[in-house]
């Protein structure tokens, strides 16, 4: 086992549940000590007594990530019971408001767009804000590190409100590399698909099923989706196929590397904005003129 994490503080905002617990779970494994916050105290206490059960340091605490107030307490958190804080990791996320109804764009209300970026968009500006005024005072550098989407590439179909707040979350993680650089505070997304939490789209009460859609949703077929995933293994993508890359982000291992958005898992991305030619091969969709034309000015 590596210890990219001996000796280094992290908090990860939504950390109760999904990929964010997963995170705080394998840093805790590589000897760092972990702040876990959720909005849902419970979550955020049982996640933080099932690092410490597996022999990891951790404290669990409720934090909203659309507070400022909030993330000062997390990274208070983190000063008061590690001595210090090296990355924030903000993490934490909701879905489209309407998902699962036939409500369209148009007729979404304003508020559903203020509660999504509230959490998505200006919980990363705020995590980011109270991070850097303690790495500033600390003077040695740090490093962030946004959970946004491969949504905050390319439009889902029915996820509008949730790809324009991806889309800022990446933005204002840019910028947050752009103005730190000199300081040594580097800044990152990760943008993951699949092998992510249904917990997502379920409702607050429901249980933390700490696993991903494919390990959850039936037998495993690899074949099965093939213009959507193109990576599929012999077993289904899972939360730490994605926080494995986290993990990287957040160590030393990507000292040099800021203000990219690096997607995680199965070549979805591509796949999605590739031309899509249906059954017909690449040669058949030029038009027989247009063919005509160039088989003529061949000879
Ligand atoms: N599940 C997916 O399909 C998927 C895909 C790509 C990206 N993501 C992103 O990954 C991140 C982690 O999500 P997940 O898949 O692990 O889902 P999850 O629902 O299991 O975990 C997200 C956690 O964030 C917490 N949270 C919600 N609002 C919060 C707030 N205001 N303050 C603090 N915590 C809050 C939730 O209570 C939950 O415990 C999110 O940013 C999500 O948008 C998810």
């Amino acid at each position: 086992m590596a210890n990219r994490f001996e000796g280094k503080v992290v908090a990860v905002t939504g950390s109760g549940s999904g990929m964010g617990r997963e995170v705080a779970r394998m840093i805790a494994a590589e000897g760092g000590s972990v702040v876990v916050s959720d909005v849902i105290e419970t979550r955020a206490k049982e996640a933080a007594d099932l690092i410490q059960s597996e022999g990891g340091k951790a404290v669990g605490l409720k934090a909203d990530v659309t507070s400022q107030d909030d993330m000062d307490l997390l990274v208070k958190t983190a000063v008061d019971n590690f001595g210090r804080l090296d990355a924030m990791h903000a993490n934490a996320g909701v879905a489209e408001p309407t998902f699962g109804t036939t409500t369209r764009l148009h007729e979404v209300g304003a508020a559903a767009w203020d509660q999504i970026m509230n959490v998505n968009g200006r919980g990363i500006f705020l995590a980011f804000r109270s991070a850097v005024t303690q790495l500033l005072k600390q003077g040695s550098g740090g490093v962030l590190l946004a959970t946004t989407s491969a949504a905050g590439s390319f439009i889902y179909p029915r996820f509008p409100l949730y790809a324009a707040s991806k889309f800022a979350g990446n933005g204002i993680t840019k910028a947050f590399a752009v103005e730190y650089g000199p300081q040594g505070i580097r800044a990152n997304a990760m943008a993951p698909f699949h092998g992510m939490s249904p917990n997502l789209l379920m409702p607050a009460d429901a249980p933390v099923l700490g696993k991903s859609y494919e390990e959850v949703g039936g037998p495993w077929d690899p074949a099965g989706n093939p213009g959507a995933m193109p990576l599929a293994l012999p077993t289904p993508p899972t939360l730490r196929d994605n926080a494995n890359l986290a993990l990287f982000l957040l160590s030393d291992e990507s000292r040099y590397i800021s203000g990219e958005v690096i997607h995680s898992v199965s070549g979805a991305t591509s796949a999605r904005v590739a031309m899509n030619f249906g059954s017909a091969a690449a040669g058949d969709v030029v038009p027989e003129d247009v063919r005509a034309a160039l088989d003529s000015s061949d000879k």
